[in-house]
């Protein structure tokens, strides 16, 4: 049998995306991201967001069907995003692909959006080897996941107990006077800035909660601990150097990631990390994640950012490997799952 053609079909937060894959060929790829129309109020507001989907649905698959020269009878399946993600905009992008699996009589796959993460790096460094460990980090999740195989075994060893990092982020760069989306600006002063100014608490690194929690994560007493530490500065009589607490953030944030994770590879054996999410754009994260790497003989794969955030690609790709790996597909009412893990 010939390679199969893949529909991937993502909703699960501001971005309504849509792809082609063939096997491991990447045919197409349309992204409409409702991201500016959350700006002004500083984060996503889940009901612009679904509405976006349901204008943009219809022209995206279009548009992805049509930049890879096909018809929807051409396709072998469809994999859709069935979670996590917001309940609203789930709902949108799995209706949709039902309605389109009903009508053209197509297998559907209702696939775990943060596994697509990893699968997606198919397309830039080749098979995921077995046994490799993930770290995927966005404004939504803050995920390690121990990939046996990324067809039929992948485990979530680790997440977040609270907020994402990049959500840490923009909580903190709201603080500071940054427009939403905070991440890269903070990134930005970060480079200008001393790590060392002010101490960043890492959540779960020390104690009985780190014993009980090796590879899982708490950013939520962050925000307050900067806050704190401005307002005391303040009260000094201190001038803010903003620089400084941007690298004093980067630092900490980038640090434990990347130290849970090598800690994690290490304990599960495996030899590759793969990187994924929109937070993975991040400079120290990047940086602190390569010379561990480096330096434990790990093969750390990070890739190109439009692979990293959200897309259809992604969820395209997960979709070929359950196909060629024989996966029975999703029942046809099979359901959105926001808090899938
Ligand atoms: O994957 P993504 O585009 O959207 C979802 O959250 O699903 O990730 C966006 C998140 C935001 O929190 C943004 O501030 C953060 O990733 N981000 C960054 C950087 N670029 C994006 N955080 C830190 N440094 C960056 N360079
Ligand atoms: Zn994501």
């Amino acid at each position: 049998m010939s390679e199969p053609i893949v529909l991937g079909i993502e909703s699960t937060c501001d971005e309504t995306a849509a792809a082609v894959v063939q096997g491991k060929n990447l045919l197409s790829n349309v992204v409409a991201s409702s991201m500016n129309e959350h700006a002004r109020y500083g984060g996503v507001i889940p009901e612009i967001a679904s509405r976006a989907h349901t204008e943009s649905f219809i022209p995206v698959v279009s548009q992805a069907l049509e930049d890879a020269h096909l018809e929807l009878s051409d396709i072998d399946a469809i994999a859709v995003s069935a979670g996590p993600g917001l309940a609203g905009c789930l709902a949108v992008g799995v209706s949709g692909a039902k309605a389109l699996a009903w009508s053209a009589n197509k297998p559907i796959y209702g696939i775990n959006h943060v596994i697509g993460h990893v699968a997606v790096t198919q397309l830039q460094f080749g098979d995921v080897p077995e046994n490799t460990l993930a770290l995927i980090v966005s404004g939504g999740h803050t995920s390690i996941l121990r990939v046996g195989n990324i067809a039929t075994d992948v485990q979530v060893i680790g997440t977040t107990l609270d907020d994402a990092a990049g959500e840490c982020f923009d909580k903190v760069a709201r603080l500071l006077g940054f427009p939403y989306p905070g991440g890269p600006h903070i990134d930005r002063h970060a480079q200008l800035g001393d790590p060392h100014a002010l101490q960043v608490p890492q959540g779960l690194t020390q104690g009985k909660a780190a014993a009980e929690h090796p590879y899982d994560f708490s950013f939520s007493g962050v925000k307050t601990a900067v806050a704190r530490w401005i307002e005391s500065e303040v009260a000094q009589g201190n001038e803010i150097n903003v620089d400084d607490v941007c690298a004093a953030l980067a630092d900490s944030v980038a640090n434990v990631l990347s130290r849970k994770t090598i800690a994690a590879a290490k304990s599960f054996d495996a030899g590759t990390v793969i990187v994924g999410g929109g937070f993975s754009a991040n400079s120290q994260l990047r940086e602190a994640l390569a010379l561990a790497g480096e330096r434990s003989g790990i093969d750390v794969r990070i890739p190109e950012l439009k692979l990293c955030t959200d897309n259809g690609a992604m969820v395209a790709m997960l979709g070929s490997n359950l196909v060629s790996a024989g996966v029975k597909p999703s029942s046809p009412d099979f359901s959105i799952d926001s808090s899938m893990d």
